[in-house]
This record gives structure tokens, C-alpha cells and sequence, in this order.
């Protein structure tokens, strides 16, 4: 009861910390202009990068997929992409109130963890999506080492988010502020205990973009 008591509180705060960039039910909300809304959709290579941490989860509990990574392959699904996984170098598996210790750390502290891999051939990309999960109200830190590495300017940048509440948080205009010559369009975003029955709105989403 104390640790729900708890969860809830930590999740308030949150809440509030971004409701200034949330409309009501936390979807779909973007600071962007009007003209930022679709995009040319002629066939052309995309690429989704995301990050997304499986394991205990608010909301969803231990799973083995996370909700950002099922959005993300309905993305692909529907439209045919390649993805590019931002995976830590750091172990991000632990119980669920260590690891909002740990990310609220590193988001204090500004720390850019590694990640392994790297995108083959970034040129070949017009269109990213760039999706995650909201932690701390932004993204998570190792997304912004991605950022560090590539430069996305000039690119059509869509953001996305998964959530428990902020929405979007400030996730479009820190990508805004990484590439702030890239044409990042409205950012799309959806509760994580929705997305295993998201598919479709997902879809509907990618329609407005114009694919
Ligand atoms: C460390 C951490 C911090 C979080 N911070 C927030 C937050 O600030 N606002 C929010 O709405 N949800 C927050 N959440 C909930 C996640 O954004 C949500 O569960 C998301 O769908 C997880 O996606 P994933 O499974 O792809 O990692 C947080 C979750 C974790 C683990």
C-alpha cells in the first residue's frame, strides 16, 4: 500500500513538472507550428531510432517487450522502416523504484551513458523517427548521447513518446534544441499501458503524417 501510495506521488509530480506541455489527456500535444503537421511522403528510406527498457514497468508490470519498442515495430509495420535500437552499456535492468533513482540521477547530472552499435549509412536517411520513453520528464539520458553522435540537421525529424501522464514532455523541444536545423514535426505520444492496444491509433497517426 505505501509503495502504490508512493508510486502514485512520484507520478503526481511528474505530472505536474510537464502538464505545461501536456494537453488533457496527455496525446498528440506539440508546440509546433501549423505547416509542421504532415510531411512529403514520397518513397524514401525511414529509420526509427528508440530506446525502450524492458522489465518492470509502472502500469504494465514485468514485460518482456517495452512499450516503446511496440510502437515503435507498429511504426515499421505499417510503413516498412529500419530501426536502430539505442541500447545502454549500462544494465538498466532493476526494480522499478531503483531505476527512477538511477535516471533521475543521471538526468541531474546531465551524464551521457554509451551505448553499443552504431546506424550504418545515417546519409541514407531523410526521415527518424525518434521515439522513447519519457523519463524524468524527458527523455532518457542515453538518447541524448545518440544525439551527441549524429548530426540530424536537415533531416525530417518525428518525435514520440510512451508515458504514464507527461505526454510529450519536453521530448520535441529537446530534440528541437539538439538539431535545431532539422524539420521536426509534431511530436505523437501514448500512455504505455495503452500501446498493446494502440495499433490502430498508432496507424491513424502515420495517415495524418501522410504515409
Ligand atoms: C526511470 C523512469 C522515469 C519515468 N518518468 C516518467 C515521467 O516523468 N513521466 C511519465 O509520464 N512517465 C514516466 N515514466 C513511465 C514511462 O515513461 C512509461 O512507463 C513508458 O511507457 C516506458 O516505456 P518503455 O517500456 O519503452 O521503456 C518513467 C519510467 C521510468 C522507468
Amino acid at each position: 500500500m505505501k509503495r502504490i501510495a508512493s508510486l502514485l506521488s512520484i507520478f503526481a509530480m511528474m505530472f505536474c513538472l510537464s502538464c505545461s506541455q501536456s494537453n488533457a489527456n496527455g496525446e498528440n500535444k506539440s508546440n509546433n507550428n501549423k505547416n509542421n503537421t504532415e510531411m512529403n511522403t514520397q518513397k524514401e528510406k525511414v529509420l526509427v531510432v528508440f530506446f525502450s527498457q524492458a522489465g518492470e514497468q509502472y502500469s504494465v508490470g514485468n514485460i518482456e517487450v517495452g512499450n516503446t519498442k511496440i510502437v515503435a515495430d507498429y511504426i515499421c509495420k505499417y510503413i516498412g522502416c529500419n530501426q536502430f535500437e539505442i541500447k545502454a552499456e549500462k544494465d538498466y535492468n532493476m526494480p522499478y523504484m531503483k531505476l527512477i533513482e538511477v535516471a533521475k540521477a543521471e538526468t541531474k547530472s546531465g551524464e551521457l551513458p554509451a551505448y553499443k552499435g552504431k546506424v550504418e549509412n545515417i546519409d541514407q536517411y531523410e526521415t527518424i523517427f525518434i521515439g522513447g520513453p519519457v523519463w524524468w520528464g524527458t527523455y532518457p539520458q542515453v538518447m541524448f548521447t545518440f544525439f551527441k553522435d549524429y548530426d540530424l540537421n536537415g533531416k525530417t525529424i518525428i518525435p514520440f513518446t510512451t508515458h504514464e501522464g507527461s505526454g510529450l514532455a519536453s521530448c520535441v523541444d529537446d530534440v528541437k534544441k539538439a538539431y535545431p536545423k532539422a524539420n521536426v514535426l509534431n511530436g505523437f505520444s501514448m500512455y504505455g499501458h495503452d500501446v498493446r492496444t494502440g495499433e490502430k491509433k498508432v496507424i491513424e497517426w502515420l495517415k495524418k503524417l501522410g504515409f
